[in-house]
């Protein structure tokens, strides 16, 4: 049982604890104690009389609901005046008012001191067997001790650019610990991506380290950080930490943070850090992520309500109960390392696993080694990496034990039926549950997932299932366009597909989009006044059971990473070369999605396709990421347009799907003869591709 009475005294209002404490010691009644017994936070709420009820009443009176979880689960150092202030036809959202938290208090302190014992992290390096432990909290008070003497200070902005390291997990909370924001970019990002984040969160101090390791390879981080530097002159500070033993060339901005070499940094550092006290509604992070234009979106995130949500889904989508050891292998680069490595697990004083490496690096029995080595219950993976295990076949499975998996999880991207068939017959011996979760990173946390029900209750291949606690969602109809936008009526009954969006406002979702606001609203809210609109389509089955259909809008999802075809044609057609281009995705057998574009040359110029291919795959790559590069380039004379000059992407999108039969109506079109062209190009490079 999880008790909320395991944080310092200091900190804590310990009177509003025991009053939660006493409402759960007060409960009697057989059904009571069974919702008690499942979720010890509701066990005060009112005429709940089992799960069902509890998660009806979770969206019926999603205040008590919210309220009582909060009290529960979260250390307050002053209790929350107001449980929600929201309109989601403005887009505003607001959560535990009046109340004040410190996040890395809630993940680190309290749990030190109930069980001290207990392994906050376990890092798996790239090297296999090269796993350690470190001591957390004394790590992030050393490395929030320097941050501040360094001049950082509350409502900063600082940028991790760090592979999935201790290092990088302590920078994050030490930037809660000390209530600067902080905002992580995927190690993978080029110089020209990583800078145009730093610039657009105004931050002055980067966090890095010498170089990353992962497969076997060795990236230079700390070089793209340099080249970034070129054009970010807000910059004021960067700290580098060392992650291999090779030097790197540091300038006056650099300072050399960890112990490994002569210049201790942290090991100056007290390791006691007095923790600011935030209001629920101040910033925790911002996280970018790709939109259907050119601009990615630097999605905000604050304190209690997105904590509360990344513990309590971590807690019951996936059974987790205190002692288990918790692997998820995303990148903290990515939202789902942010609520499922770092803040999920450890705000429930979990042991949560760091994976630095890849799926398949030395052999494709990489996860399944960790999870015998490190005894993992709880492993949380991406498709795309199924997929591809799948394929080298049982026998790298089947050498490990994996006796201790309690539950798998599926992230970021349809799964399809054979790869979790594979996933639960397999690795799960056919006894553990798959749960295939729906989120995003404007959803702060799961939303749509098989668990929790009840123990025995179905779960249907491929299917998310099950809206969580207090998530309401509604399907939209989608063919109605007024002025351009998706306009419509809630669709009521099932078996039917629709637009997905969320009816009411939930603890855990994005608040803004830094610096824009307007495009916030735009983007979410204005498509379906009052609603929350996903950008994802989903059917609803005859049993009301949710699945994903894919994104409605122009983002795709390369191996569950998600980039906007806008932002791959901002750089192809930077090339001098290029008229214009239109980049689509494709089904692709592991990846899910695959990068196809189409691009048309100017008038007059003489290139070998072949030469110009690789130069525009190689833009792709240092302007934004590898994962972004197309995998094919078609070269045309002419895209197909509308008479008022918009490229028709859906006939593109059927053409590479090679589904001619689902062109539909093309009497729109200004030039109806450039989709042959385009299929007969289409139909060209496939045959050039097969031999
Ligand atoms: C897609 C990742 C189908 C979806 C957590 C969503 C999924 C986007 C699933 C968000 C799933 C995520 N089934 N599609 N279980 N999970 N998606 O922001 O299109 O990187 O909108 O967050 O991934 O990607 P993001």
């Amino acid at each position: 049982m999880w008790l909320p009475c395991g944080c310092t005294s200091k900190y804590v209002a310990s009177s509003f604890a025991r009053r939660t404490l006493a409402s759960y010691l007060h409960v009697s009644g057989r059904s009571r104690c069974n919702v008690a017994a499942f979720m010890p936070e509701a066990a005060g709420l009112e005429g709940v009389s089992g799960r069902a009820a509890l998660r009806e009443l979770s969206v019926s009176n999603s205040e008590s609901f919210w309220a009582a979880v909060a009290r529960h689960r979260l250390c307050w150092s002053t209790p929350f005046h107001t449980v929600q202030d929201c309109d989601l036809s403005r887009g505003k959202i607001k959560w535990f008012e009046g109340g004040k938290l410190n996040v890395s208090v809630n993940c680190l302190d309290r749990h030190v001191h109930t069980c001290p014992e207990r392994v906050a992290l376990i890092w798996e390096r790239d090297e296999r067997g090269w796993c350690c432990t470190d001591e957390l909290l004394e790590m992030t008070c050393r490395l929030g001790n320097l941050l501040r003497r360094h001049g950082v200070k509350r409502g900063d902005c600082v940028t991790i650019y760090m592979p999935t390291c201790p290092l990088a997990v302590a920078s994050m909370l030490a930037c809660a610990r000390i209530g600067a924001a902080h905002n992580v970019v995927f190690a993978g990002f080029s110089a020209d991506a990583l800078a145009e984040r730093i610039r657009d969160a105004q931050s002055s101090t980067v966090i890095t380290v010498n170089q990353g390791v992962r497969g076997g390879k060795v990236t230079e981080l700390k070089k793209t950080v340099d080249t970034a530097m070129q054009s970010c002159p807000t910059v004021k500070q960067v700290f580098v930490a060392m992650r291999t033993d090779n030097p790197v060339t540091m300038t006056a901005r650099d300072i050399a943070m960890e112990e490994v070499r002569e210049q201790k940094e942290m090991l100056k550092e007290d390791v006691v850090c007095e923790p600011a006290v935030m209001n629920s509604e101040d910033v925790l992070f911002l996280l970018y992520t790709s939109g259907s234009t050119g601009k990615p979106k630097g999605l905000v995130h604050t304190q209690a309500g997105y904590l509360l949500y990344a513990a309590l889904t971590h807690r019951y989508v996936f059974s987790y109960h205190d002692g288990d050891v918790f692997g998820c292998v995303a990148d903290i680069g990515w939202i789902t390392g942010h609520s499922y490595v770092v803040y999920g697990p450890l705000a429930n004083g979990a042991t949560t696993v760091l994976f630095e490496s890849t799926p398949i690096y030395p052999d494709p029995g990489r996860y399944w080694d960790m999870v015998e080595r490190l005894k993992i219950n709880q492993f949380y993976g991406a498709p795309t990496a199924i997929r591809l295990l799948l394929k080298y076949g049982d026998q790298w499975v089947n050498k490990y034990d994996r006796s201790t998996l309690k539950t798998l999880g599926s992230v970021g991207e349809p799964i399809n039926t054979e790869a979790w068939e594979w996933y639960h017959r397999v690795v799960g011996d056919g006894r553990c549950p798959v749960v295939d979760t729906w989120w995003q990173t404007e959803t702060g946390g799961i939303c749509i997932a098989p668990r929790p029900s009840d123990p025995d209750a179905e779960i249907v291949p491929g299917m998310a299932m099950r809206p969580f606690f207090g998530i309401n969602p509604v399907l939209m109809d989608t063919e109605v366009i007024v002025f351009g936008f998706l306009q419509g009526e809630v669709l009521t009954s099932n078996n039917t597909s629709g637009a997905l969006c969320m009816a009411q406002p939930w603890p855990g979702m994005a608040r803004t989009i830094h610096n824009n606001h307007q495009r916030f609203i735009d983007t979410y809210f204005q498509p379906y006044p009052g609603y929350f609109f996903t950008g994802d389509g989903a059917y609803r089955s005859e049993e009301g059971y949710y699945q994903i259909t894919g994104r409605l809008d122009d983002v795709i999802n390369v191996s569950g990473h998600r980039i906007g075809t806008a932002e791959i044609e901002d750089v192809v057609n930077q090339c001098p070369a290029v008229a214009e281009s239109a980049v689509v995705g494709y089904t692709h057998s592991i990846k899910g999605q695959g990068v196809y574009a189409f691009v048309v040359l100017k008038k007059g110029i003489d290139v070998q396709e072949a030469d110009l291919s690789r130069q525009l795959n190689g833009m792709v790559s240092e302007k934004i990421a590898k994962y972004a590069s197309p995998d094919f380039i078609q070269f045309a004379k002419r895209l197909p347009k509308t008479r008022s000059g918009k490229i028709m992407r859906r006939v593109l999108r059927k053409v590479v799907e090679s589904d001619l039969e689902g062109l539909g109506d093309l009497s729109t079109l200004d030039d109806p003869a450039a989709v042959q062209e385009i299929i007969q190009g289409h139909e060209k490079l496939l045959s050039k591709n097969r031999s």
